[in-house]
């Protein structure tokens, strides 16, 4: 008899202990709960508490979750790691963990890029890296290798002022989602770049109550990041721009 738990869809959430990874976890386990369908996740952010406290809400008869806590700038590639040692392959990597200081040009800092490029830029690379090759090496299911999508923002095709070292992070990430679109296609693994606008998550800190009702939910932007996983494996969604709906702010 086959292993049930290689059996199961596994799903790996980086940034899953707030904002939209949190909301793409929670609607994620909603789902597979209703549906009585077995669903893995693997929950990664540097917040153990956080991680553990969604663990607490998620863990069910369908869904069984797996907390994985770290900085990415570490150490890039230990979720992954983690999640195959406990659930032997990665069917979707949902990668949500993403950092931003956001203040004028010339108040930028060399720390400021630094610290913004280590996460957004250099750990994702690594973390999509060593995702991709452990999916270019299982065996398909249901016609698909595995499925990556990466959150990037609105900020990766389009200026904002206060957005300098985002954006170069932002741009940066679109160029390598790009790339890895081209490898994709050949694999069968989908890659899907996501681009929100303005969502309110704890990343905006405290915001003006006009400004807050201009502004989308985290939950509005898992909605269709969960409804991409399910597009049939004939089909590749690659990217997904979703903005407030009086546009940005
Ligand atoms: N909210 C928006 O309006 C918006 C718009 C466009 C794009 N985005 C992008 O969407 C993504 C998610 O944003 P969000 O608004 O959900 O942010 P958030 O509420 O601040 O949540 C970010 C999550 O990522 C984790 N994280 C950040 N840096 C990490 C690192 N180095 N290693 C491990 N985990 C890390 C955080 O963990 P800890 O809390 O434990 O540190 C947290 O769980 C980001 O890439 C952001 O740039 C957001």
């Amino acid at each position: 008899m086959k292993d049930k738990t290689t059996q199961d869809r596994v799903v790996l959430i980086t940034g899953a202990g707030k904002g939209i990874g949190r909301a793409v976890a929670e609607l994620l386990a909603r789902r597979a709960e209703a549906a009585a369908s077995p669903l893995r996740l693997c929950l990664a952010a540097r917040t153990r508490s956080d991680l553990e406290a969604l663990k607490t809400r998620l863990d069910s008869g369908s869904v069984n979750c797996e907390v994985v806590a770290g900085d990415l700038a570490d150490a890039p590639t230990q979720p992954v790691e983690a999640c195959v040692a406990r659930f032997g392959r990665i069917d979707a990597l949902i990668h949500c963990a993403g950092v931003g200081r956001f203040k004028d040009f010339l108040d930028q800092t060399a720390e400021d890029l630094e610290f913004t490029l280590k996460t957004n830029v250099t750990a994702t690379f690594l973390l999509l890296q060593r995702t991709y090759a452990l999916m270019q090496a299982q065996a398909p299911r249901e016609g698909l290798r595995g499925q990556i999508q990466v959150v990037t923002s609105v900020a990766a095709e389009q200026p904002f002022l206060q957005s300098s070292t985002y954006c170069v992070s932002k741009y940066a990430q679109r160029g390598l989602l790009d790339v890895m679109k081209l490898y994709g296609r050949q694999d069968g693994i989908r890659i899907l770049e996501i681009k929100p606008g303005a969502a309110y998550t704890p990343m905006w800190g405290e915001v003006p109550p006009e400004q807050l009702a201009r502004m989308m939910t985290a939950e509005d932007v898992a909605q269709p990041m969960v409804d991409a996983l399910e597009l049939s494996s004939r089909a590749a969604l690659e990217s997904l721009t979703i903005r407030p709906l009086h546009g940005d702010l």
